[in-house]
């Protein structure tokens, strides 16, 4: 892993890694954002989740027998995913540290990649999204949701007030500038559905062309 990636490594992400799941149960759309992804996924066989966290997608994921490598940059937080991998007796999901920069994956692994609710955490959205495409198989799918700081006064106030608890979003996107990110990282936009709220959310579903 490079030295860029490690100082990145957010300490806020280590220390609510043990109450994370209970936290994101009640943020609006968590829930339906997971069924959702686990419909769009579809047939895909191997699937990487990017930014995983606790693992929630990719566990959800791994229920529906699709095979599953899932990463995140905090220890503390692929520690709790791969408990509750154990506990569930999956053997089809593979959780490991790894800097969505840098990933240790050859060219063209994946039939679909989820990256939810996490480009607005990385500094550097645009690596991020280069090691996607250059992991993807041509042609196939990115989904990628992510919740626009930027869209609304309101956000951006909120989002002010989530650093007070030590959160910080590194990129405060709005819709336009989201989607302009995607298409210049070199994925054609699919679809961009809009779900209103505090912070707006961008449920965005893109393809490599192949
Ligand atoms: C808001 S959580 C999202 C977790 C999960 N995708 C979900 O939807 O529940 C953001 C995650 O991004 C991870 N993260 C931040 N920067 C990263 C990077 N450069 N590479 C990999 N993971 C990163 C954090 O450690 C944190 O677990």
């Amino acid at each position: 892993m490079t030295e860029q990636a490690y100082s990145e490594n957010d300490p806020y992400w280590g220390k609510i890694a043990g109450r994370y799941d209970r936290y994101m149960r009640r943020v609006k759309y968590y829930n339906a954002m997971v069924g959702r992804i686990a419909e769009e996924v579809g047939t895909a066989e191997r699937v990487l989740d990017v930014a995983t966290g606790t693992g929630l997608v990719a566990l959800e994921l791994a229920a529906r027998s699709h095979m599953v490598e899932a990463v995140d940059l905090s220890p503390q937080m692929i520690g709790q995913a791969s408990e509750k991998a154990s506990h569930l007796n999956l053997d089809n999901v593979r959780f490991s540290v790894q800097s969505a920069y840098d990933l240790k994956f050859p060219d063209g692994s994946f039939d679909a990649i989820v990256v939810c609710n996490a480009l607005h955490v990385m500094q550097r959205a645009d690596l991020a999204l280069a090691e996607l495409k250059r992991v993807l198989k041509p042609g196939c799918l990115l989904i990628a949701p992510t919740y626009c700081h930027g869209q609304t006064l309101v956000a951006h106030i909120a989002s002010r007030l989530m650093t007070l608890t030590g959160f910080r979003a590194y990129r405060r996107f709005t819709y336009t500038s989201y989607i302009l990110l995607i298409k210049r990282s070199g994925f054609r936009v699919e679809k961009l559905d809009v779900w209103p709220g505090a912070i707006p959310l961008a449920y965005v579903t893109a393809r490599l062309e192949g």
